[in-house]
């Protein structure tokens, strides 16, 4: 259902693999509300992945670009501004990789080039990202930005290992530059801790099915799944939240507030 809550305003959404990334659901319901956008995603995932069927139904523009290329980026948002006709109203980073959890390193014994190279994908390319889109004053006047994250930056979760120092220095990230783009250009910048979901990414980390089954239960509303959350960002990005800035947001059926849910000593 289309309410219209995107109109006229233009986007640039990163991430979308196949039809179970977040990205993904994220994209189809910014065109259903009347945004246009373009898609990005790492030159690799252009291969293994599906994004140029989505690139087609949508009407949008395919531009590969590796998130932690500051050339890449700077060519990224210059073809987005001019394909899309003038600058963007909202940027979706839904980008996470970690090599340790991928190569099976346990947390206790990583390798310290890999981290940095985690490091660099899923956290700091959120800085490269807002960096690049200043010096090209390539956002309009109260656009929102906005990055996926999960709670295991505030709490243990073992297996989820080098993954929640990134979300951590991923949230902080939001909150130092949204300060300047907030005074910059009166744009806004969140993250959104969102449950765990059944994607690439997150079917990676060891144990995903017992970590899903927990959250699900423990939830009073149980795990939001991909399509809550593309509502989510809708609200976002559109002028429904223009005072919402440098959060933190969980999206998780209130999973976050929960100590013991009984449902869960029942499993
Ligand atoms: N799935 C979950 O349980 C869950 C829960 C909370 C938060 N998140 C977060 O949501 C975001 C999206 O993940 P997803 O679950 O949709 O999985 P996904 O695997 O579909 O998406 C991850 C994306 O990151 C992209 N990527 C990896 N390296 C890149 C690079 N160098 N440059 C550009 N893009 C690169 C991948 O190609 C992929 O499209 C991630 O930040 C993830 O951590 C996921």
């Amino acid at each position: 259902m289309s309410n219209n809550l995107l109109k006229g305003k233009r986007g640039v959404i990163f991430g979308a693999l196949d039809e179970q990334s977040i990205a993904w659901k994220v994209a189809e319901r910014c065109v259903e509300e009347g945004a246009t956008i373009t898609l990005t995603n790492a030159p690799v995932a252009m291969r293994f992945g599906k994004i140029q069927e989505l690139g087609e139904k949508l009407n949008a523009e395919i531009i590969p670009a590796d998130a932690t290329s500051m050339e890449d980026l700077e060519a990224l948002f210059s073809k987005s501004v001019e394909t899309l006709g003038g600058p963007l109203d909202f940027v979706l980073h839904s980008i996470g990789m970690s090599l340790n959890v991928r190569k099976k390193r346990e947390y206790t014994d990583v390798n310290y080039d890999w981290m940095h190279k985690t490091f660099d994908i899923s956290a700091m390319s959120f800085h490269r990202v807002m960096q690049t889109l200043m010096k090209l004053d390539a956002m309009n006047d109260w656009g929102s930005i906005a990055a996926l994250t999960y709670i295991a930056a505030q709490r243990t979760f073992p297996d989820y290992s080098e993954m929640a120092e990134s979300k951590a220095l991923l949230e902080s990230f939001a909150r130092s530059f949204g300060f300047h783009f907030g005074e910059n250009k009166n744009v806004r910048v969140n993250t959104i801790s969102q449950s765990p979901t059944w994607t690439t990414a997150g079917s990676g980390v060891k144990g995903f099915q017992e970590f899903f089954d927990y959250a699900d239960k423990m939830s009073p509303l149980g795990n939001a799944k991909a399509e809550d959350c593309a509502n989510y960002c809708i609200f976002l990005f559109s002028d429904l939240s223009r005072m919402i800035t440098m959060q933190n947001l969980f999206h998780d059926g209130g999973f976050s507030s929960m100590g013991m849910n009984p449902k869960v000593l029942d499993m």
